[in-house]
C-alpha cells in the first residue's frame, strides 16, 4: 500500500499569518497516516525544519551538479543540510518559465535520490493535450523520460499529477477524470518504472482547496495532494488534510 501525503507548496510566497503562526498550527494537527510536508521557498528551508515538529520539509528544485560554477543553483547535499527531506522535481512551473526539459528533470532526480532526497516527481498535461485526447500517451512519456537507475534505490516516490491547466487557475479536475488518469498513471509506471510501480505514491495537484476535495478523494484513488495557492492558510491546510480519508 502506497504512503499518503499532503504537501504544501509555498511557491515563492510566504503565509499570510507568518511562519511561525501557520507551522504551529499545521504542527498542532494529529497527521493521522498522513505525511504532512511543507515545501519553502528555499531561504527559509532551514527555519521551517527547526520549527516544523510533525512535519517534514521540501525544497522546490534543485540543481543537477553537487558543486561547481553554477551561479544561483542549490546542490541537493546543500539541501539536506538544511533540513530537507524531499525536492519536488519537475514542476511545471520549472518545465514552463525555466525551460526544463525531461533530461535536465532525469538528471536532477538521479542526484537528488543518490544524495538522500525523496523526490516529488511532477507530471501533467496542458490542455491542447487533454483535448487531443493524449493524456495517457503524453504522461507515459514524462514517465519514461524519467526512469533512471536511482529510482531503484529510493526510499519513497511520490508522483504528483498536476494537470497544467488546473494550476493555479482555480479550474480543478473532476475526481472521476483525477482516477481515470491515475488508472494510466499506474499502467505507465509498471512498464517503465518496474522496481518501483506499486510503492510509488501518486497524488493530485490543481486548484485543490477543502470544498473540491471530497470529490477528489471519492474514488480511492489519490494517495494525497500537492497544494499550492490554498496551502498558504493553514486552516484551509487543514480542512484539505481533515477531508483526505
Ligand atoms: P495550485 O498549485 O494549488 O495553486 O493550483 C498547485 C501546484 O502548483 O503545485
Amino acid at each position: 500500500m502506497a504512503k499518503r501525503y499532503l504537501i504544501a507548496n509555498w511557491k515563492m510566497n510566504l503565509p499570510p499569518e507568518g511562519v511561525e503562526s501557520y507551522l504551529a498550527n499545521v504542527g498542532g494537527a494529529d497527521p493521522r497516516d498522513v505525511t504532512l510536508v511543507v515545501a519553502p521557498p528555499f531561504p527559509y528551508l532551514k527555519h521551517v525544519s527547526g520549527c516544523g515538529e510533525g512535519m517534514c520539509v521540501a525544497a522546490q528544485n534543485c540543481s543537477d551538479h553537487e558543486s561547481g560554477a553554477f551561479t544561483g543553483e542549490v546542490a541537493p547535499s546543500m539541501l539536506r543540510d538544511c533540513g530537507a527531506d524531499y525536492v519536488i522535481l519537475g514542476h511545471s512551473e520549472r518545465r514552463n518559465l525555466f525551460s526544463e526539459t525531461d533530461a535536465l528533470i532525469a538528471r536532477k532526480l538521479s542526484l537528488a535520490i543518490s544524495k538522500g532526497l525523496k523526490p516529488v516527481l511532477c507530471i501533467g498535461e496542458d490542455l491542447r493535450v487533454r483535448e487531443a485526447d493524449q493524456v495517457a500517451r503524453f504522461l507515459a512519456d514524462q514517465i519514461k523520460a524519467t526512469a533512471v537507475p536511482e529510482l531503484e534505490t529510493a526510499e519513497e516516490v511520490i508522483l504528483a499529477y498536476e494537470p497544467i491547466w488546473a494550476i493555479g487557475t482555480g479550474r480543478n479536475a473532476s475526481g472521476a477524470m483525477v482516477a481515470e488518469t491515475i488508472l494510466d498513471i499506474r499502467h505507465a509506471l509498471e512498464r517503465f518504472w518496474p522496481a518501483k510501480f506499486a510503492q510509488t505514491s501518486i497524488i493530485y495537484g490543481g486548484s485543490v482547496t477543502p470544498d473540491n476535495t471530497p470529490d477528489l478523494v471519492e474514488k480511492g484513488t489519490i494517495d494525497g495532494f500537492l497544494v499550492g495557492g490554498a496551502s498558504l492558510d493553514s486552516r484551509k491546510f487543514l480542512a484539505i488534510h481533515a477531508g483526505l480519508r
